[in-house]
């Protein structure tokens, strides 16, 4: 079972020591018989064994056990990795100490085309991206310029490894379960612990099983199985779960097309989403350049990538997909989870308010912009063509999932035709999935009400264009491709005619190539760190008002939580993009001062009426005006108010951004009570020393009252105890008071955060070894 190293074949290839992690496994396995899941093997493997830590595999908990692991790997994107590199340095720690690399992706503002858009980030973003390298080479990181692509596609064609295990401070990082890697996303925080040589610490996680059976037909597509896993356990039924794929149609799918599903399991708040090892990862490997790898992970398939025999009674819960009958799906507006198979998708319209026509198109993101995703759209494009139409109806837009794509999709002409049939080729990056878009077709600001589809992701309100007013819809990018050609939302390529310039004409299911005949390299990109990078500099302007050097903030001050005001009491979906959202704000990522202004300001706040220009909105305390929610925060700062947040279901879904939970820290919050937390969001808000605490009683939502105020009892150090619940005393304008039980997650090493004021703050008082 060992592997063969030798001079030219190390024990540690990309980072993953295959070696290290069978030996782990033979210990634990020493303690039990029993079969272990894919997931299982791949967390274990990867548990911290030295400093006397010793784990029992029957004492495992799933959904409470915290586990400590060592990742293989870490990665960051702009938009994270300035307040991530900014806490590294706050550390005083000379060099990471896991291999680390930085995505230059999410600031370039798309709207010309990828090489004005790239001159324009180039010129905006300087001081970041000279700090990102600057810092990068200093503490040896890798980074990736402007132009090398999206990182979730960049790390698969470069740092993939079957078995590994990378966090990324991005909630798509599961994208590398499509090559076998288990990805977790993780906030800033985490992943400065990662850096540091620090364990890093995950609940361990329950299981899903996903069996395919059967095999994809005709217009059907891996974005389907997961539009519809989405449907069923909806944007929560994920959360503190790994979803797991087995059985024979695991076996028929692409590897990149694989990641498309595990990239998604972000949407249904999953914790990674894993592969079983596949002919076609050894496909892709040997494509990329990285045959070694496919060999070396064909040594260890059965003991490691691949689930125990028997281990599917230890699933929590399974799932059945027959491929064969599987429908091609529309997921939206507004909600990923929101799945329509093709076949529902008129009925569903005939019975909304969404507008019909469509307004754009859009291929790309870090779930649907591979070789193969470019590919379908030729073919399609190609049978317009046939049929007499040249052009799509609608603008399309294009992003390649990185520049080794770009180049081979220029070299091969598949950029070209995309381009006469009217798609502007945008450069490799976020662009408007993440809001990074300067869009000029609609009134924006005025908040025109028109509909967008994609292959995108995520699909939350403003999501790609700061309008709440856009109906956003993800699909595949063949359906995306077929309904530009209709220029409507009301359309189903399957059964319906396009009515072309020359004639009418149906469009057949694409047949793509899986990869192509061979990958070009493209431009270089890549920043190696230097082997030592004592004698660089990193320099932070006190003036900018794009970075800021971070204060630690203070340690937890003993009555703190006694009669907060409420700040707003947030009603329905509540996601780290209304928390901090993204578009126009991202150039403040590196400032936390400046970025707090945006704190809440999509939130639905259920004090005020139902009207969308009260959104973000509340009333402040101290003067009873109606303001926006981070200045009434700050007044009431300044005035030595404390304030509370109260939340819905699921508050701080979707991405792992800290700022989230930076924000209401910085302007002086306390707690967070909420009916449910994003597991992400949960544990940045415990590292940045807020309290997320829940309510026992999820009905006590209702009773929380506009000019409520609540104190916390039994939260002092030495009273806050793993399991032990809060009391919340509510104080009511008429002088009434009421009690309730609140629960919390904190383990006994969370709540040293607590009390010395952030995670960071108690790293510092650590000697790391
Ligand atoms: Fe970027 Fe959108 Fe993926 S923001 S990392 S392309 S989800």
């Amino acid at each position: 079972r060992r592997l063969a190293t030798s001079s030219t074949s190390p024990s540690k290839i990309l980072g993953v020591d295959y070696n290290k992690q069978l030996a782990v496994l033979d210990t634990l396995k020493k303690q039990s018989e029993r079969p272990l899941t894919l997931t299982e093997k791949l967390l274990y493997s990867h548990l911290v064994m030295d400093g006397g830590r010793e784990w029992d595999l029957e004492k495992i908990d799933r959904g409470k056990t915290i586990l400590e692991l060592r990742p293989d790997r870490i990665a960051c994107h702009d938009a994270t990795a300035t307040m991530a590199l900014l806490q590294f340095i706050s550390a005083g720690l000379p060099r990471v100490r896991t291999p680390t690399t930085v995505h230059s992706d999410h600031l370039i503002i798309s709207e010309k085309g990828a090489t004005e858009d790239l001159k324009r980030a180039s010129s905006e973003h300087a001081e970041v991206y000279d700090f990102l390298s600057s810092a990068s080479r200093k503490y040896g990181i890798g980074f990736w310029k402007p132009g090398s692509g999206i990182i979730h596609t960049v790390i698969f064609e470069n740092y993939g490894m079957p078995g590994g295990l990378i966090i990324g401070t991005d909630s798509h990082t599961p994208n590398a379960g499509g090559l076998g890697m288990l990805g977790i996303g993780v906030g800033g925080a985490d992943a400065v612990d990662a850096m540091s040589g620090m364990p890093w610490e995950l609940v361990a996680p329950k299981v899903i099983g996903v069996k395919l059976t059967g095999q994809l037909q005709g217009w059907a597509s891996t974005k389907d199985i997961i539009c519809k896993i989405a449907g069923i356990l909806t944007v929560s039924g994920g959360k503190g779960s790994v979803i797991e794929f087995f059985g024979p149609g695991t076996q028929t799918l692409g590897a990149t097309a694989m990641a498309t599903i595990c990239n998604m399991s972000a949407e249904i708040g999953s914790t990674s989403c894993i592969f079983p090892h596949s002919p076609s990862m050894d496909r892709y490997l040997a494509a990329t350049k990285r045959d070694y790898v496919a060999q070396a992970a064909n040594n260890v398939r059965d003991v490691l990538l691949t689930a125990d025999e028997g281990s599917q009674q230890y699933y929590d819960r399974i799932i059945d997909i027959d491929l064969s009958t599987l429908e091609p799906h529309i997921n939206g507006p507004f909600t990923p989870d929101l799945a329509h198979p093709l076949s529902q998708l008129k009925k569903s319209i005939a019975e909304e308010d969404w507008p019909i026509d469509l307004s754009h198109a859009m291929v790309g993101s870090c779930t649907n912009s591979s070789y193969e995703d470019l590919d379908k759209c030729r073919q399609l494009i190609r049978q317009a063509k046939a049929a007499g139409t040249s052009k799509f109806k609608v603008p399309f837009l294009l992003t390649p999932g990185s520049e080794q794509i770009r180049a081979t999709a220029e070299a091969d002409g598949i950029l070209n035709e995309l381009r006469e049939a009217g798609a502007v080729v945008l450069s490799s990056s976020c662009g408007p999935c993440v809001g990074s878009w300067d869009r000029k077709d609609v009134d924006v600001k005025g908040k025109e009400k028109n509909s967008v589809i994609s292959s995108y992701n995520r699909n939350f309100i403003g999501r790609h264009d700061s309008n709440p007013a856009t109906h956003s819809f993800v699909t595949s990018p063949e359906m995306v491709t077929a309904f530009a050609y209709s220029g409507r939302l009301d359309f189903n390529p399957i059964t319906d005619e396009i009515i072309g310039s020359k004639s009418s004409f149906k469009l057949e299911a694409p047949n793509a190539e899986e990869l192509p005949r061979r990958f070009e390299s493209g431009l270089e990109t890549f920043q190696e760190p230097p082997a030592d990078g004592s004698s660089f500099s990193v320099t932070v302007d006190p003036k900018s008002d794009r970075l800021q050097l971070l204060k630690p903030f203070d340690k937890w001050q003993p009555g703190s939580t006694k009669d907060m005001e409420v700040l707003i009491k947030v009603s329905g979906k509540c996601t780290t993009d209304h928390i901090s959202p993204a578009g126009p704000w991202y150039k403040y990522r590196g400032h936390l001062e400046n970025i707090s202004h945006n704190m809440l300001t999509t939130a639905t706040n259920a004090f005020l009426p139902d009207d969308p220009q009260l959104l973000g909105h509340t009333r402040n305390p101290l003067t009873e005006d109606i303001d926006v929610v981070p200045e009434v925060a700050r007044h009431m700062q300044k005035q030595g108010v404390r304030w509370c947040i109260i939340g819905d279901n699921n508050y701080g879904e979707g991405s792992s951004r800290e700022h989230a939970a930076l924000e209401p820290r910085f302007l002086g919050g306390t707690a967070i009570i909420a009916r449910s937390f994003a597991r992400i969001h949960e544990t940045n808000l415990k590292k940045q020393g807020m309290l997320p605490l829940t309510f026992d009683d999820l009905a006590d939502y209702d009773r929380i009252a506009d000019g409520d105020r609540i104190s916390l009892i039994g939260v002092e150090e030495g009273e806050l105890q793993p399991g032990k619940c809060v009391t919340m005393r509510v104080a009511s304008k008429d002088g009434s008071t009421w009690e309730t039980q609140l629960n919390h997650s904190f383990h006994q090493g969370q709540l040293a955060w607590l009390r010395a004021g952030s995670a960071l703050n108690y790293i510092k008082t650590k000697t790391i070894g």
